[in-house]
């Protein structure tokens, strides 16, 4: 079982699982925007994460279950609560109603593990201790760094500029970033599946190989660029700007990406992860190194509307 199934990642995780010959039931909101990302293939169960009725019912008899739903925008931490946090207890509920064994893997974040920067990084590591507490059955943490691939709509922008020679550093300092191509992260996933037992009540960060992640001239170098200019922005006028966006939202009435919050993270010196634990517990490997990733991003059409 699958939720999360029509954004960015879940549709890779989709995919791969499919592609993969798993029978695939999915958890899709009601009144999702993104139906039309479910393959036909796929079991829909329409459904609230805070429907403990419904969710007891599309949890049962299912082997295991991917939960890949997450808020990524908002003003307050009450946004970020429904998809980060609550869904998680709701899912775990559901399991200890139905006396459930199946394994339950977490698409967390880096970014729980400085709860402290932002709205979004608190709420993914409150979400992360709903599992840590729950001892009724198997679970597994997935902490990925910035994930970019097809479909993904906020490192494009980022990595099209780079591409055209032109490199922001949020904050101005030197910064050292992992980074996880999309399809790598749906290949973790079926990884996870085969090897579960090892990976039970665990956290595991993943990223593409890449010791010591990347800085900017290494981003730019593998976006082919050879020649570019870099402008550090400095802290306070990425805070003011965030501020004014976050001041529209709320009259504007959405939900924002861009927020002092998100600022905190973008000028984080570091993002970095350590994949081999989770390498030597499922003998996953990541297969796409940044240059081909950033040519495949690029390439996509496939844009989220
Ligand atoms: N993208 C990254 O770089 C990155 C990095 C690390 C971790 N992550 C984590 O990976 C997960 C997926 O991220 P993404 O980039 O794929 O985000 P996304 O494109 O915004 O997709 C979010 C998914 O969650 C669903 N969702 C959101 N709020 C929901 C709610 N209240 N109830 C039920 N479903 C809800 C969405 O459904 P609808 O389609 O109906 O809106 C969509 O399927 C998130 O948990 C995120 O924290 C992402």
């Amino acid at each position: 079982m699958l939720t999360g199934a029509t954004g960015f990642i879940g549709r890779r995780i989709q995919s791969s699982l499919l592609a993969a010959g798993f029978p695939l039931r999915i958890i899709l909101r009601p009144g999702s925007k993104h139906a039309r990302h479910l393959d036909p293939r796929c079991e829909v169960h329409s459904c609230s994460l805070s429907d403990a009725v419904g969710l007891r019912r599309a949890a049962e008899g299912a082997r295991a279950i991917v939960y890949c739903a997450g808020s990524v925008r908002g003003r307050s931490l009450d946004d970020f609560l429904p998809a980060n946090v609550a869904g998680v207890s709701a899912i775990l509920q559901a399991q200890a109603a139905l006396k459930s064994q199946s394994p339950l893997l977490l698409i967390s974040s880096l970014a729980a593990s400085r709860p402290e920067l932002s709205h979004y990084a608190h709420s993914k590591f409150l979400g992360e201790q709903m599992l840590r507490e729950h001892v009724a059955s198997p679970w597994t943490i997935l902490r990925p760094p910035a994930v970019y691939g097809p479909g993904d709509t906020e490192m494009r922008p980022i990595l099209k500029m780079v591409r055209r020679g032109l490199v922001f550093v949020p904050g101005g300092k030197p910064q050292q970033l992992s980074l996880l191509y999309v399809d790598d992260l749906a290949g973790a996933v079926l990884a996870w599946l085969g090897a579960w037992q090892q990976c039970s009540n665990m956290t595991f960060s993943i990223d593409d190989g890449r010791e010591g992640g990347y800085d900017w001239p290494g981003i730019a170098h593998a976006a082919g660029c050879t020649r570019y200019r870099s402008l550090g922005i400095p802290y306070f006028v990425l805070a003011g700007a965030a501020r004014v966006n976050w001041l529209v939202s709320r009259v504007a009435g959405f939900a924002p990406m861009f927020t002092p919050g998100k600022v905190r993270e973008l000028t984080q010196t570091d993002w970095l992860c350590d994949n081999a634990a989770f390498v030597q517990a499922t003998g996953w490997k990541p297969r796409t190194q940044l240059p081909s990733g950033i040519r495949l991003s690029l390439e996509d059409r496939d844009l989220k509307t």
